[in-house]
């Protein structure tokens, strides 16, 4: 290398400034925030893009290989040489003193990469690189003070009402999906467009404004929002864009129909959830009007026959009246609202109800589930005729008990296992009670890994059982009922664990899963 008196001269002048435009001492240089955007702007054409004089830094491993970069030595690297020099850029670009420094002290430190790949294109890290950073809902729901917007309640209906049938599940308009509140702060083709604090500069508050916006006005053809509904969006996003109830990966319909509960008498709510039952019944299964009875809190729907449906009325009563005992202890309603229990005598009827509800097959061996499906909480059971014994009255017990969790929006391995629980407690010597007992151990030796087991993707059948082995080995004495309390508070679903169980649930299952499996018969 051959520098010339002149240009040592200019080479001391631009390191003196360099180093006095360093970023403050400690404050680590970002290769792919600082470092590559330099390298991509002042020598992409010729060098990430194209590899003139046989020099090419495509990315960042590309650049290290070339032995252009001296690992802690930022004064000796032949690429801050090649551009004090004055040699580089060609064609007329400057890099500045500042940057040059930010290069230098890069290499200085070690010359470290802060990317997961280093292999990818230098445009597309730089790209990745000045995206805003992803919006993170909170992870739980806040609690309100009074006067603050409820997203639940002021909120989603109206993005339900206006907007969900344009931006919804299937090809969202502008890739903007308004399905719950973790799609919607997620954002479409151009980010996330509501930024916490900053309501009158958000996309989603222009958009609604029609005004500083590229496209249209929303809602598309139709009429604008009124002012004061723009104004409790606005003022919703400037209250940080925050969720107060469920989770933000809540279906947006839930969440609604949760907020709406709320505000609702016990009988206006019961008249608005078992009318939406037998709605969501005919939807699976148009062709045959089911058979409703309404006993203290529970709606039986379903086509057996008239007797039958009678009959299990009847034996829901006492049963309703048992579970309120094991869950609440007092007179109040098992669910405010009331829960659903769906019965049928085909599987081919029952299959379809998972079809149409839960958008999946039936998974086999399943013969009962519990959920909540926009205003209504419900369970969903199997029942052969002919069974004479204890089994319905414990399959009835399990719906209504998991169903009045379900409701209470617990994760549904907990719904499942606490309507076992309750079950097993009300009926014990039912034949499907000692199964249930029977099967935990090997069910648990096929779950997989508690994580799986908790997210809702281990094997369905293995999880129910697990769900009922877990959930009745913890929750002893009054336990669940302190459960519910907690709940009804206003807690949420693993703060009340935390409290009552003292452990969070993984490692209160890992825990407990670790001494079933020892039980499980060894396997040949
Ligand atoms: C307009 C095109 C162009 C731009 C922009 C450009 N270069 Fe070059 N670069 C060249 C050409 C042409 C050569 C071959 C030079 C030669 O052989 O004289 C070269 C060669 C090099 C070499 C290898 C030869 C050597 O002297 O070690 C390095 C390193 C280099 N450039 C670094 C850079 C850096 C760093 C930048 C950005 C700050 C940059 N170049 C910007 C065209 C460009
Ligand atoms: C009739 C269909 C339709 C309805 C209803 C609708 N939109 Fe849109 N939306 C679109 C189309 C088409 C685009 C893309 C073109 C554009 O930006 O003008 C879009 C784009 C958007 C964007 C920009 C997304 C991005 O990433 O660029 C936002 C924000 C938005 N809509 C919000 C809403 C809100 C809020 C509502 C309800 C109040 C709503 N939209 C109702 C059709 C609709």
């Amino acid at each position: 290398m051959r520098v010339s008196g002149r240009r040592s001269l200019r080479v001391m002048a631009v390191l003196a400034v360099a180093s006095c435009s360093l970023p403050a001492s400690g404050q680590a240089i970002s290769f792919s925030r600082q470092v590559a955007p330099i390298l991509t702007a002042k020598c992409g054409g010729c060098h990430v893009a194209g590899g003139k004089g046989g020099f090419q830094m495509a990315s960042y491993a590309g650049l290290m290989q070339t032995g252009v970069v001296q690992r802690g030595a930022g004064n000796a690297s032949r690429l801050v040489e090649v551009i004090l020099t004055g040699d580089m850029p060609r064609g007329g670009g400057k890099v500045s003193p500042e940057q040059v420094g930010t290069l230098m002290k890069w290499i200085d430190a070690g010359a470290p990469y802060d990317a997961a790949d280093p292999t990818i294109p230098l445009d597309q890290l730089v790209r990745a690189a000045a995206a805003p950073p992803p919006v993170v809902p909170p992870a739980g729901p806040v609690a309100l003070k009074p006067g603050e917007v409820s997203f639940a309640v002021d909120v989603a209906p109206v993005l339900l009402k206006e907007c969900a049938g344009c931006h919804g599940q299937q090809d969202p308009e502008a890739n903007l999906r308004m399905t719950s509140l973790e799609t919607l702060l997620k954002g479409g083709r151009s980010g996330p467009p509501a930024t916490p604090g900053k309501g009158a500069a958000s996309l989603l508050v222009r958009k609604l404004r029609g005004r500083d916006i590229e496209g249209q006005r929303m809602p598309l053809n139709k009429q604008p929002l009124a002012d004061d509904v723009i104004a409790i969006i606005e003022r919703w996003v400037d209250e940080g864009a925050r969720l107060d109830m469920l989770a933000a990966a809540t279906p947006l319909e839930t969440l609604v129909a949760v907020g709406r509960a709320r505000s609702m008498s016990n009988a206006d709510l019961e008249k608005l959830r078992f009318a939406a039952g037998r709605k969501l019944w005919r939807r699976a299964i148009p062709d045959e009007e089911p058979l409703a009875e309404v006993v203290d809190g529970v709606c039986l729907i379903g086509n057996l026959p008239a007797a039958r449906m009678r009959e299990l009325a009847a034996e829901t009563e006492p049963l309703a009246e048992r579970v309120r005992r094991e869950l609440l202890g007092d007179a109040g309603p098992l669910l405010r609202g009331g829960v659903v229990v769906y019965v049928f005598r085909q599987a081919y009827d029952y299959s379809a109800l998972w079809q149409n509800v839960l958008n999946a097959e039936r998974p086999k061996g399943i013969a009962g589930h519990v959920g909540v499906s926009g205003d209504v909480a419900y369970g969903a059971v199997l029942l052969p005729s002919g069974d004479d014994d204890d089994n319905p009255r414990a399959l009835l017990a399990e719906q209504v008990a998991g169903a009045v969790l379900a409701g209470r929006m617990v994760p549904e391995w907990f719904a499942r296992g606490a309507g076992r629980a309750v079950a097993t407690r009300i009926v014990p010597k039912a034949p499907v009670v000692q199964e249930w007992k029977r099967d935990v151990p090997a069910a648990v030796a096929r779950l997989g890994s508690a994580a799986d087991f908790l997210s809702g993707h281990a094997d369905p059948v293995a999880t129910a059982t697990a769900a009922g082995g877990f959930v009745a080995a913890m929750a002893t004495g009054a336990r669940l009922k302190q459960l519910v309390a907690e709940l009804d508070g206003g807690a949420a679903f693993d703060a009340a664990f935390a409290k009552v169980f003292r452990a969070a649930p993984q490692p209160a299952f890992e825990a407990w899963a670790a001494r079933e499996v020892k039980k499980a018969p060894r396997s040949r």
